[in-house]
């Protein structure tokens, strides 16, 4: 059977995540092995000859399921008839900038994608946004879309609930896949919460296998929270490959489905979290949607942090209205 390829865009396409990602989705590990692809690669006009040379060596591995490749600096051609929107590319934090420099810059960005995608994308479009400060630079650009649903403007807390996982597995001697419903909270940024009392190994919440309070809070939370921070710090440079993973799997989940996965979306007001805020919940795929995981009982303990982190949430959606971005 031939199916029509779907178009896959990626900003920041010449960025190291960039490099990371393309060729997984080129090889299908981004919509399965059977979905043929289009890549179109958005870029800012000085990066454009290096993303050629990406497109280059995409041509060199000779993908059976990669169609085509368009390479520009145009949001308007990047984003006609996109069914999967990748926005990686954004203005990191330079010596000396503000917050509000910061805001204002990917507001410089984010903007016109959005507009972008609300006049070119596809009905099935679905939006994720890795270039931080991801939550707030998809609010905006979800503002700037308002014919597209609001729901289908996400961020990125994969790779964070992914981190979780990996460092609950090390502690208790498990494998990953011995762990059910983990789930990150609020903001990707240092204020998140990793929650280890709903998360499940075998019969028992991850908190109650633990029995370690004075682990699960002076360690495992600020580990993970402050994991970006800690491979920059080792790197010297932000994570990109697992970066790249984790936008691999956000995607693959939200199109195939799952019982339970991270991801920041639009609040309904659930679990008190303000409606309009693009905060991380737990959430159920299927079908090509998601919805947010109903009905968990809430403790004091992730009551204060969930909290700490949607009030920063809501001070940079204020921060991004004062400067008129949204
Ligand atoms: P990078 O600097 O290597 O690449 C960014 C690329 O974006 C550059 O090639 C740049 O030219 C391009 N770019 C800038 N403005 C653009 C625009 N208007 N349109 C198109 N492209 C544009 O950065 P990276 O390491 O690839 O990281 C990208 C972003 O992802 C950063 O903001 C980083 O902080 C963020 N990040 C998020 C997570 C997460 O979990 N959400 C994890 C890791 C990194
Ligand atoms: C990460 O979580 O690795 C990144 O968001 C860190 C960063 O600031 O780029």
């Amino acid at each position: 059977m031939t199916r029509t390829p779907v178009n896959v865009t990626v900003t920041g396409a010449a960025g190291q995540i960039g490099y990371a990602l393309l060729f997984r989705i080129a090889s299908g590990h981004l919509l399965g092995p059977d979905t043929p692809v289009n890549l179109r690669l958005l870029e800012i006009t000085p990066a454009l000859k290096a993303a050629e040379g990406t497109a280059m060596e995409l041509d060199d591995c000779a993908f059976p399921l990669l169609k085509g490749i368009t390479i520009t600096d145009d949001a308007k051609t990047a984003f006609d008839g996109v069914n999967v929107a990748l926005l990686v590319g954004a203005r990191p934090r330079t010596k000396g900038m503000e917050r509000g420099d910061l805001l204002e810059a990917n507001g410089g960005i984010f903007k016109p994608q959005g507009e972008a995608i609300n006049a070119g994308a596809a009905d099935d479009v679905k939006v994720l946004v890795v270039g931080n400060p991801a939550n707030t630079n998809a609010l905006i650009a979800q503002q700037h879309a308002p014919d597209v649903p609001r729901e289908r403007f996400t961020a990125m807390t994969r790779l964070d609930h992914n981190r979780a996982l990996s460092q609950l597995a090390k502690k208790l001697g498990v494998a990953v896949t011995d762990i059910q419903n983990m789930t990150i909270w609020g903001n990707h940024s240092a204020t998140q919460y990793p929650d280890l009392f709903h998360a499940k190994v075998g019969d028992k919440t991850a908190a109650e296998a633990v029995n370690d309070q004075e682990w699960l809070e002076n360690d495992f939370i600020p580990t993970v929270a402050k994991r970006g921070a800690a491979i920059i710090e080792a790197r010297g440079a932000s994570s990109a490959a697992s970066a790249a993973n984790a936008a691999i799997d956000h995607i693959y989940d939200w199109v195939n489905g799952t019982e339970w996965t991270s991801m920041a979306v639009p609040s309904d007001g659930s679990y008190g979290v303000p409606e309009g805020i693009i905060s991380s919940f737990p959430v159920k795929c299927s079908g090509g949607s998601y919805e947010i995981i109903q009905g968990l009982e809430i403790d004091e303990f992730s009551r204060a942090r969930i909290d700490a982190s949607v009030a920063e949430l809501v001070e940079e959606r204020d921060a991004v209205k004062g400067l008129g971005l949204i």
